[in-house]
């Protein structure tokens, strides 16, 4: 079976957030099981394209309104990602360094998704799926079905993944004559609310449509901002596919990120060398428990809550605690994390941007992982982090409920809270610091998050039922 995963996001040749996590292991783990699944993408001027061989396999052109633009289709020469990778690059369109940001993302998106079909009805073989991740490719399979010029390929069966059902892509009316010509009649499907909805569009038009949690997916159908109706409607034909990890990258026994690799078994000597090398550098004591969080400045994350709960703990003279702080977003938020740098040296690190080698540091490192998420469809970092054994604090919503147990009940290893507001993170932190200061009970916690298997292997298998199924 042949599945195209489509994205504008695949770590390591490009990635914002968990989407290029997933959309860079998950078809490594399908190929395993002996599917043939690879990416496209859009070119970007990343490290990862500059530095590896490339190799061109088509080109062609079309129309986007009244300009012509001609695409180029490459692949990546060694299948080094356990994949076939390929990136178009359409020059004016799809050939910077960022993958967000531009005032043109809608002519992008539909440049991107228009040249990838022409491709493929012209000259890239016969996909039997289609798997769609996020709204940037959302008007696939629309456009599969209602557009003449893609007939051929309106026997290909598409798969959608939401992973984030915030953002959907919203553009005017006005941006239709962009689109590669279509049914006119059926223009309803490209609209919601009086605009071309590229979230709503795939969920009407797509075969089956995925969440990457189940718990997300029973949010979905109450509160999808704006597209809660839409969600129920189609649930005839939507699955909860909880994510996976790679497990070949994020192991803190083989990782060659971290300063001192170690297994379950050293893992009390391995977490106290790696804590000891990340708090040296950041001038923080390392014999006391040390909580992180790593991830977007966002209101999704909760990360506008950081600051109040930092103060409180700082303020709780019984409790000993240092906080090592990793990402960048909201200009208020990164402000607000720099005073605290500022106010408190000695008992917070904080690393304002993006960093991947900084963030295996920090999770080999810390003793807790905080996640005060408002919204998280599934959440990767609570999984890197059960697998270094630092234990995750999370609020109970989405794939965080869906992921982390609570200590209080049964096989315990975490600690869930349940309102963003009303000191409900900080005293879930609180419980995390009395049971850390029982060290034989810490360490059977920690010993059963490093023993969980969050591994691709079960997730990447039901992909493929549902393609079958298909
Ligand atoms: C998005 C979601 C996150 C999820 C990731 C990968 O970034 O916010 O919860 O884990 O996509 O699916």
């Amino acid at each position: 079976m042949q599945v195209v995963h489509l994205s504008v996001e695949c770590f390591p040749v490009a990635k914002v957030g968990g989407l290029a996590d997933v959309v860079g292991s998950l078809p490594k783990y399908q190929c395993k099981l002996g599917i043939d699944a690879s990416v496209v993408m859009p070119w970007f001027d990343t490290s990862f394209v500059r530095d590896n061989a490339f190799d061109t396999v088509a080109e062609g052109s079309f129309y986007q309104g009244s300009e012509p633009l001609h695409y180029t289709v490459f692949k990546e020469r060694e299948d080094k990602l356990g994949f076939p990778l390929y990136l178009i690059k359409i020059p004016g369109k799809l050939d910077r360094p960022e993958v967000y940001c531009y005032a043109d993302e809608a002519e992008q998106w539909i440049a991107f998704q228009h040249a990838f079909l022409h491709w493929a009805k012209y000259d890239m073989g016969t996909p039997d799926i289609i798997h769609c991740h996020d709204h940037h490719v959302g008007l696939i399979p629309f456009l599969l079905r209602h557009s003449n010029e893609f007939h051929d390929l309106s026997y290909v069966k598409t798969v959608f993944t939401v992973h984030n059902g915030q953002y959907q892509g919203w553009m005017g009316w006005n941006k239709s004559i962009l689109l590669p010509p279509f049914d006119t009649w059926r223009w309803g499907l490209l609209d919601w609310d009086g605009v071309i909805n590229p979230l709503a569009t795939a969920i009407k038009c797509c075969d089956a449509y995925t969440t990457v949690s189940e718990g997300y997916l029973k949010e979905l159908y109450k509160e999808a901002n704006g597209l809660q109706n839409l969600f129920r409607d189609q649930a005839d034909k939507s699955y909860g596919i909880v994510n996976g990890i790679d497990t070949s990258y994020w192991n803190p026994v083989s990782d060659k990120l971290i300063n001192y690799k170690y297994s379950i078994t050293s893992a009390t000597r391995g977490k106290k060398e790696n804590k000891k090398a990340l708090c040296t550098k950041h001038g923080l004591p390392d014999d006391v428990p040390l909580l992180s969080f790593i991830g977007r400045f966002a209101l999704e994350k909760g990360a506008d809550q950081l600051d109040r709960i930092i103060r409180y703990l700082f303020s709780q003279n019984q409790y000993k605690i240092a906080i090592f702080i990793l990402g960048s977003g909201d200009a208020r938020i990164e402000a607000q994390m720099r005073a605290l740098k500022d106010e408190f040296a000695e008992k917070i690190g904080v690393y304002v941007g993006y960093n991947e080698a900084l963030a295996h540091e920090v999770y080999a490192a810390s003793d807790m992982l905080l996640m005060p998420s408002r919204v998280e469809p599934c959440g990767l970092n609570q999984l890197y982090a059960l697998k270094y054994g630092t234990i995750p604090i999370v609020r109970g919503i989405g794939g965080l409920k869906d992921t982390v147990k609570d200590i209080a009940v049964e096989e315990g290893y975490g600690f869930v809270f349940a309102r963003m507001e009303e000191n409900d993170a900080e005293d879930a932190i609180m419980r995390a610091l009395e049971t850390y200061g029982d060290t034989k009970k810490w360490k059977a916690i920690r010993s059963r998050a490093m023993a969980l298997d969050f591994s691709w292997d079960r997730s990447a298998q039901k992909y493929i039922e549902l393609y079958n199924q298909l």
